[in-house]
């Protein structure tokens, strides 16, 4: 769990890089129609459950800051018994501030006096610029008069590059129920089964565990459908002699989990075996290099050099490993990076280069994925025949520690 003492001091942290004279707004998300009067389940903004940790709509935070004075306020969502009654309790005003260690707490429906009222002592407002297009037009009613408006997703996002012991608590969590997730996967018997009774036998795992949900909408692709990178059909006949891609991690608490496992129906066959070694070596060649200050685009280049070299020698590719990679030519078969930063999103929102643009380097506490694969099309008629139609990718979730790395998820059998 993450003390309201973390929340306050990243909100401290934040209120630091605001210019002296400023205010910015975060709001919560809002629900989403899925259809007619129906709602997607509700999950909140991640940069607003960053600075706060409150899970509910209807909500915002404001930071007043003047020279080294700063105000937190926090708005929710008053009390209301007839729409508790249809969509569950609120926490409301009186809670809120017994909770939150923010200077003030109140209700949603002052927020926009309250934000006139703080305009006018300052030019200088912060705000998401992805927000919600009715957010922003409350924000521009009062903003008219502004000089500047900027952006405050980039400066937490900077700040969510580096996890923090509970955070990282919370994403071991959320790979262990993973791992049972995907074990239980492997256990089960799939001959003459669908894709979907296997995403049926992760989905009961996640939920058992209390996992909110999946941090992405799982992939169990078999066959040539692992070849579609962002396969979610997941609703056809599994055959005996094909492999299976299973992409899939929940999250919980929030927080993210992304381990890719590729298995076969009943057993590998020869070639499927190949190229699973190659992709599996790759990936645990590539791993060895992580340690504070190496870079993940040094990653992605030795992931390129030893898929090439590898697809040199199955006879996928032909021509030289030099030529072949100043070409691009592996992009056929593995067109995607090596991995991403993972934690409260899947595709973590943080920065991959500074301010000057130059690549970040790798530091203590950092999450990412290490995900090589290789995906061979069932109709490239350039590709041996004993390789078409197999599509894999292996998938682990890394940290960066003080003398190199520990991959969270190895305990998930590959
Ligand atoms: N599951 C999405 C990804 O691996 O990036
Ligand atoms: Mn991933
Ligand atoms: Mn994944």
């Amino acid at each position: 769990m993450i003390s309201e003492n973390e929340y306050k001091k990243r909100r401290k942290r934040l209120a630091k890089k605001l210019s002296s004279n400023s205010v910015a707004v975060l709001f919560s998300s809002g629900y989403k129609t899925r259809s007619n009067d129906t709602q997607y389940p509700f999950r909140q903004n991640s940069n607003f459950y960053y600075m706060t940790g409150f899970k509910e709509d209807k909500s915002a935070l404001l930071i007043v800051k003047k020279k080294d004075d700063i105000k937190v306020i926090l708005f929710v969502a008053k009390k209301d018994k007839k729409q508790e009654l249809w969509n569950g309790k609120r926490l409301g005003e009186k809670k809120a501030k017994k909770r939150f260690l923010v200077d003030e707490v109140l209700v949603m429906d002052d927020f926009e006096v309250q934000l006139k009222k703080y305009l006018q002592a300052t030019k200088e407002l912060y705000f998401d610029f992805l927000l919600d297009y009715s957010k922003v037009k409350i924000l521009k009613r009062y903003a008219k008069t502004l000089s500047t408006h900027k952006n405050i997703a980039p400066l937490i996002q900077k700040m969510r590059l580096v996890k923090s012991h509970a955070e990282i608590e919370l994403i071991r969590k959320a790979i262990n129920i993973t791992k049972e997730a995907h074990t239980s996967l492997m256990e089960m018997p799939k001959s003459g089964k669908n894709e979907y009774e296997l995403l049926a036998e992760l989905e009961y795992v996640f939920k058992k565990n209390g996992a909110y949900s999946d941090a992405y909408t799982s992939i169990v692709a078999c066959a040539n459908n692992a070849n579609t990178l962002h396969y979610i059909e997941n609703n056809k006949p599994l055959k005996d002699t094909e492999l299976i891609l299973v992409d899939a991690g929940c999250e919980y608490e929030y927080y993210a989990s992304d381990i890719t496992r590729t298995i076969a129906v009943s057993q590998f066959n020869k070639s499927q075996k190949e190229l699973y070694d190659l992709v599996l070596a790759t990936q645990l060649e590539v791993m060895e290099m992580i340690k504070p200050h190496a870079k993940r685009s040094d990653l992605q280049k030795r992931a390129v050099e030893l898929l090439t070299v590898g697809m040199l020698r199955l006879g996928i590719l032909k021509g030289s490993v030099k030529k072949l990679i100043k070409k691009e030519k592996y992009k056929k078969y593995y067109p995607h990076g090596i991995g991403h930063w993972m934690g409260l999103d899947v595709h973590d929102e943080c920065p991959y280069k500074d301010t000057d643009g130059n690549e970040l380097e790798f530091k203590e506490g950092m999450v990412l994925t290490i995900e090589p694969g290789l995906y061979i099309d069932k109709n490239d008629k350039n590709v041996p025949k004993k390789y078409r139609g197999i599509g894999i990718r292996i998938e682990d979730d890394i940290l960066i520690t003080k003398g190199g790395y520990e991959n969270l998820s190895k305990a998930i059998a590959k």
